[in-house]
């Protein structure tokens, strides 16, 4: 037998277990997973001695800002696909907000031509749900193969392109304004008519209003100030809202970036009574709390924010006990320009894709998560819950050869000027990691080894 790739030596995990073997590679899929050595030559050899041999890992929250229209200064799918892949992920799903948005199949199959040739890892992209403005239009995103539905809870829209407004005031011109509950609940009934997730920004604009101006008055501008003004219940008021809306749909829920504590006991309390319903929380908000801000200043800005100790200790526990399912980077890029302004005025979002796996990696390291909850929440499940599995996520005989060797021995430390990412504004300069994702593999080709790129763009497209 003439194989592709032979993966030595390694130790093969997966959510519940860590054995040794060789993998095997013939047509970017998985040929065959053996104690022995097989017959036969291969073209790539890699001997993974010492180290751990993992699905390939999935980031499914990026906001790589590419498109016709898109805010490429700030980052390209390029930059991102291949921050991702030298940080050890080798699908990504991009998010919808892009210019153009993607709301409808135009603008997903022209996205799918964009991203393509730039793509070093694989990706699924999602769709976007404005409520009315593409109700229709649902039904045939799905069929075109989004991964899932992203509605931005909260949020007001510009009325050409739909094109998020971070800071809506009521009455601003040319804004379609934050959606009421009675057409999210109609949008809720037709995405669960295409068997599709629907995923929430979860913040309530009208709790932000009113807690932001109440903050401005006082006139404090600080971090616990800036805490005030997005509170807990802001979270926690949408995913109670959206928990009663999956009871009475069906519609299958998924909450992004959960930051508040009180998100884990609702979806452990509607996971318990059988509803389907799953959390994700990010690196930024396991990693760092509000005691970080003196610190890292405006750089750790980001919607929902970082928010306490206590609520990092929750999000982990959701983390530890499988309440919540996944990590993602949620990369939000924005220049160094940009986000020099103060807490209030600098824009929200961090370019997190290229660290997220090696921060998790670390908590390995640290004893905080075992390597197979790391399967788990950066592989196993994002791959499940969105129903590419176990195409990906999985080391099965049959199933792409996507796979993120991690040797856990070695010292780094993360240093922004040494991102792959076009923005470089990260909270984790300088932040001191054990262990790392040293090679990726998409399909049986390596495109990262050792914190450098290997060959050329061959992502694709993938759809559940
Ligand atoms: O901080 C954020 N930035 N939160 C979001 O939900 C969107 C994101 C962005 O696109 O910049
Ligand atoms: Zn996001």
């Amino acid at each position: 037998m003439q194989w592709d790739h032979v993966i030595k030596n390694g130790l093969i995990v997966d959510s519940q277990r860590v054995y040794p073997g060789n993998i095997y590679v013939k047509n970017e899929k998985i040929a065959a997973i053996s104690r022995h050595e097989l017959d036969g030559d291969a073209l790539e050899i890699t001997d993974a001695e010492g180290k751990y041999v993992l699905p390939g890992l999935i980031d499914v929250h990026v906001h790589s800002r590419d498109g016709e229209n898109g805010a490429t200064y700030k980052e390209d799918f390029y930059h991102s696909s291949m921050s991702a892949a030298i940080g050890g992920l080798t699908t990504v799903f991009e998010m919808p907000n892009s210019n153009p948005a993607i709301y409808n199949v135009e603008n997903l199959e022209k996205q799918i031509k964009n991203l393509t040739p730039k793509a070093f890892v694989d990706f699924a992209i999602w769709g976007l749900a404005l409520g009315d403005l593409n109700i229709d239009q649902l039904k045939s995103l799905s069929d075109a193969g989004v991964i899932a539905f992203k509605f931005f809870w909260g949020y007001a829209v510009d009325s050409k392109a739909y094109q998020l407004i971070y800071n809506f005031k009521p009455g601003m011109e040319n804004v379609i304004p934050p959606l009421g509950d009675g057409e999210i609940y109609r949008m809720f009934k037709k995405i669960a008519e295409t068997g599709k997730i629907v995923a929430i920004h979860a913040e309530n604009f009208d709790i932000i209003q009113n807690m932001t101006k109440e903050v401005e008055q006082s006139g404090d501008k600080s971090y616990k100030a800036f805490l005030k003004s997005r509170p807990n219940i802001a979270e926690e008021t949408i995913i109670q809202t959206a928990i009663s809306f999956v009871k009475d749909t069906g519609a299958r829920l998924h909450i992004l970036h959960l930051a508040a504590k009180e998100g884990v006991e609702l979806i452990k309390n509607a996971q318990e009574k059988g509803y389907p319903v799953t959390g994700e929380t990010c690196s930024h908000y396991l990693c760092l709390c509000d005691e970080d801000f003196d610190r890292v200043g405006p750089l750790m800005k980001v919607y929902p924010p970082v928010r306490t100790r206590e609520d990092q200790e929750v999000l982990w526990q959701g983390i530890k006990t499988g309440v919540l399912s996944m990590v993602s980077s949620d990369h939000a890029p924005h220049t160094e320009e940009e986000k020099k302004g103060d807490l209030w005025t600098s824009p929200a979002g961090m370019a997190s894709i290229e660290t997220l796996a090696s921060l998790m990696i670390n908590e390995v390291s640290q004893g905080r998560i075992t390597i197979n909850q790391l399967v788990s929440v950066l592989s196993e499940n994002p791959a499940k819950v969105f129903g590419i599995y176990p195409e990906k996520g999985s080391l099965e005989v049959g199933t792409d050869a996507d796979i993120t060797i991690v040797d856990l021995n070695v010292k780094s430390t993360i240093k922004k000027e040494q991102l792959h990412s076009k923005s470089k504004i990260t909270p984790f300069d300088g932040y001191n990691i054990t262990g790392a994702p040293v090679q990726t593999i998409v399909r049986g080709r390596t495109v990262a080894k050792n914190g450098q790129i290997v060959g050329e763009p061959g992502g694709k497209f993938i759809r559940p």
